[in-house]
């Protein structure tokens, strides 16, 4: 399959995917040359925008300021999106998000939404603009209809191995923003250990990819480029995380490196608005983040009140000799959560997961607890935990954990 690049060409060859007029085994063929070649900056445009283009793209005429949106490449113990939506809101920026659910070692945050009895995340278009006009933010599941070519170009490019294509991952990406309707977008660009992109260079050109779609669209942008090298949150797991969240926005507690994270997100989509971020620390701080969530929690039909916060830790993981923690292995971490989610299964995968009690670069003594465990433990399951953490003499410093990888404000709209 040859491709001019022209944006005609790529609209005829997305729609002749979706409707099986080409099929798997050429697009497979196009997906591996890209795999291999990598695409123009034009012709990830021109993928992008079909494949935006190939469902309903969602539009704002009521809202007669900008609407703002954020992207994590995903990450371990990523709550950042629970967190930063509403404190975005709390700053008067309307928030349109539509997210996903966990992939591979990743946490999703529809999963962790959906640990609040009653909380809707399958909003119809309608009922999603809807909510974000009256209540400032909504957090919802993609629907079928929002880049269909791209669901199905996802599960191919799964299928054969060619989800690393840094323009196939921007393509993917924003042309899921683009058919969300956002005018500024935020992207949280991941790397370390437990990012899908390892290092800092590679997290660099994807968003650089990513802005270069964004800006030629006519969007706001911003990207942040953050580490994962420990995971964000204290804890992993979907209720774990949400209760965590929550703790961050009463003021009560939680991890440092998610507030940092959340704070800066949050920033990022005020100023990308057009708005003074000075104003995001106290609308954290004060308690107006932990409001808008409930709003939004509640306009979505979630009965917060009736999400259980408090369930005992089943095993604590003690550290085998005196130290400093050098390295806490996020990806590893992420799969064994992952994993137990996947063989539980129903509600009870809710109240898996851990909380990690020591952070890289905290002295320990022998015996006392790293990690909190809320898995079903065998002999297997301590020795994999115990695998995740490394104790050393002394533990080199972290490098910062939040990087701006430029602003670039679209034209005025
Ligand atoms: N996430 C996406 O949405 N798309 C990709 O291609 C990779 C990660």
């Amino acid at each position: 399959v040859t491709l001019s690049g022209s944006p005609h060409d790529f609209d005829a060859f997305v729609r002749g995917y979706a409707a099986g007029d080409i099929d798997d085994g050429a697009m497979t063929q196009w997906l591996r040359e890209v795999f291999a070649h990598g695409l123009a900056d034009e012709e990830t445009f021109s993928l992008t925008m079909a494949l935006a283009h190939s469902g309903k793209v969602i539009e704002w005429p009521e809202i007669h300021e900008p609407v703002a949106d954020k992207h994590s490449t995903g990450g371990v113990g990523d709550a950042v999106t629970l967190i930063a939506v509403p404190l975005a809101a709390a700053c008067g920026v309307h928030v349109a998000k539509l997210s996903g659910r966990a992939l591979g070692h990743t946490g999703g945050t529809i999963d962790k939404l959906e640990c609040v009895p009653g909380l809707r995340t399958d909003l119809t278009i309608e009922e999603f603009k809807d909510q974000v006009r009256r209540v400032g933010c909504a957090v919802s599941a993609a629907t079928a209809d929002i880049a269909p070519a791209e669901k199905k170009l996802y599960a191919l490019r799964h299928r054969t191995n060619t989800i690393a294509s840094v323009p196939l991952i921007a393509a993917s990406i924003m042309s899921k923003k683009i058919a969300a309707g956002a005018t500024c977008i935020v992207l949280d660009v991941k790397f370390g250990e437990g990012a899908f992109m390892r290092t800092l260079d590679e997290a660099k050109s994807l968003a650089a990819a990513m802005e270069s779609i964004g800006v030629r669209a006519g969007l706001s942008m911003k990207t942040l480029l953050t580490s994962m090298d420990e995971p964000l949150a204290d804890s992993i797991g979907d209720g774990l995380e949400l209760d965590e969240a929550l703790t961050l926005m009463e003021d009560r507690g939680g991890s440092k490196p998610l507030r940092e994270v959340a704070v800066a997100v949050a920033e990022a989509m005020v100023e990308a608005a057009g708005r003074p971020r000075a104003e995001v620390e106290s609308a954290l701080s004060s308690g107006r983040a932990r409001e808008a969530f409930a709003a939004m929690i509640q306009a979505q039909g979630g009965r917060l009140a009736e999400f259980d916060r408090h369930w005992p830790a089943a095993h604590s993981m003690p550290a085998q000799r005196d130290g400093a923690v050098a390295r806490i292995d996020a990806r590893m971490l992420g799969e064994i959560v992952a994993a137990a989610k996947e063989r539980s299964g129903g509600t009870a995968a809710q109240r898996l997961g851990v909380r990690i009690v020591r952070r890289v670069g905290d002295r320990v003594r022998r015996g006392e607890p790293l990690l909190l465990s809320w898995l079903p433990h065998d002999d297997a399951m301590h020795s994999a935990l115990a695998r995740t953490y490394t104790i050393a003499d002394r533990a080199e410093p972290l490098p910062p954990r939040v990087m701006e990888g430029g602003a670039r404000p679209g034209p005025e709209r």
